[in-house]
């Protein structure tokens, strides 16, 4: 039986990201239920909402947008349909949750905030590290003044690289691991700090190890300068082995607080024979692995996505929106074009006929 105090949500896609935000809101149910799923391959909505559920599947998410009484919507889908998407939500007068990166150009991003602007609905940018308790509790214990003035906060992620094809075409994603981890990396330095303008990006990338099925870089570092005087720090790796890592490390002239994600939730293991599932991207359970548990928890889905459910009830302000993935684009821009360059790119910078962030790096790696 309906709830309607819960808020009606529909999924658009029905792969990796769409499983874990179908488990997110079933994780919290209290604000928001999924009531539909959309995905075009035959049978794999279907699949989702066998899987949790889900009262109803579609093949084409435009049908789903004419069920009555869906408020809110999460895209799932490669990032080069993003914007297009977020278009037909907010013309249906539904509230949109984009996942990130927030789209491919800046055109892209202001057209997106402006659509949902005009049509009176909210337009959230779905960074779960803004929900990840760990390093929400870094940050309360900074706004605390823990660590005094702080000058440099780094944010790292790094895999073995991604599960699906479109990831590695560039076409599709825009970028390599600098766009797919690096947003993550630059949203959260700029959060922590409590939002400061962007001043200058400088970044190093390379193709190290998967240039046989990429032209996108599987390895970069950049370096943010704020102009409150810090500076962020983002690492980001598809070259790197073991599973998934992820953390934070804050320094201010007073502390210093060291944030690893999975580690200190993990469970440091030995098995001769393996087991179900360690952690994400782990390629192996035998020999030494660190499962988590409560791994989505851990990330901040589920606070994520009922944050976003209560917002739309109006009961409390969005923390996390399409401003906030703008400021990213514009950081993935400067830092592709300023890989390409070699050198500190100044914001504002607003790239002249680049189709996507990386091409900033590639036009210049050709010559
Ligand atoms: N926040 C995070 O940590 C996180 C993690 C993984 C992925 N993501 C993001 O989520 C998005 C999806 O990534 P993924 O890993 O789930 O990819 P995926 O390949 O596993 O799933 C993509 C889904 O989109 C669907 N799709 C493709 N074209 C579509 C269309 N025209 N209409 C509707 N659905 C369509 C596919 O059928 C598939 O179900 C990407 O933007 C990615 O960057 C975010």
């Amino acid at each position: 039986m309906a709830n309607p105090d819960k808020v009606k949500v529909g999924i658009i896609g029905s792969g990796f990201e769409a499983d874990i935000h179908a488990a997110a809101f079933q994780i919290m149910p209290e604000d928001a239920e999924v009531v539909a799923v959309a995905s075009p391959t035959p049978g794999h909505a279907q699949e989702l909402a066998n899987r949790y559920g889900i009262p109803r599947a579609y093949l084409d998410y435009r049908e789903m947008l004419k069920e009555p009484g869906l408020e809110m919507v999460t895209i799932t889908a490669p990032n080069r349909l993003h914007a297009q998407m977020t278009q037909h939500i907010a013309k249906a007068g539904i509230h949109v949750v984009c996942e990130k990166p927030l789209c491919m150009t800046l055109e892209e991003a202001d057209a997106m905030i402006d659509i949902c602007r005009k049509h009176g609905v909210l337009l959230f940018y779905a960074e779960e590290l803004f929900f990840t308790p760990k390093y929400v509790k870094a940050k309360e214990m900074a706004d605390q003044g823990a660590f005094g003035k702080v000058y440099q906060v780094k944010q790292s992620e790094k895999h073995f690289g991604p599960h699906a094809d479109w990831f590695w075409d560039v076409n599709s994603s825009g970028g390599g691991v600098f766009m797919d981890m690096g947003c993550h990396g630059i949203a959260f330095c700029h959060w922590f700090l409590g939002r400061p303008k962007i001043k200058s990006v400088y970044a190093h990338m390379g193709t190290y190890v998967h240039g046989d099925k990429t032209i996108g870089e599987d390895d970069s570092v950049c370096v943010i300068e704020f102009d409150n005087g810090a500076v962020g720090i983002v690492e980001n790796s598809w070259a790197r082995r073991g599973g998934m890592d992820d953390r934070v490390e804050v320094y201010g002239e007073g502390g210093v607080t060291y944030a690893n994600l999975h580690m200190g939730n993990a469970l440091p293991t030995y098995s001769e024979y393996g087991f179900g599932y360690a952690v994400e991207k782990a390629p192996t359970t035998k020999g030494w692995t660190y499962p988590v548990f409560e791994e989505l928890w851990n990330y901040g889905f589920p606070q994520e996505m009922r944050h976003f459910a209560r917002c739309v009830r109006g009961r409390e302000a969005p923390q996390a929106t399409g401003e906030d993935g703008r400021v990213v684009m514009e950081a993935l821009y400067a830092g592709y074009a300023s890989a390409g360059l070699g050198c500190k790119v100044a914001l504002p910078y607003r790239p002249e006929g680049a189709a996507k962030p990386i091409d900033g790096w590639l036009r210049h790696r050709a010559r």
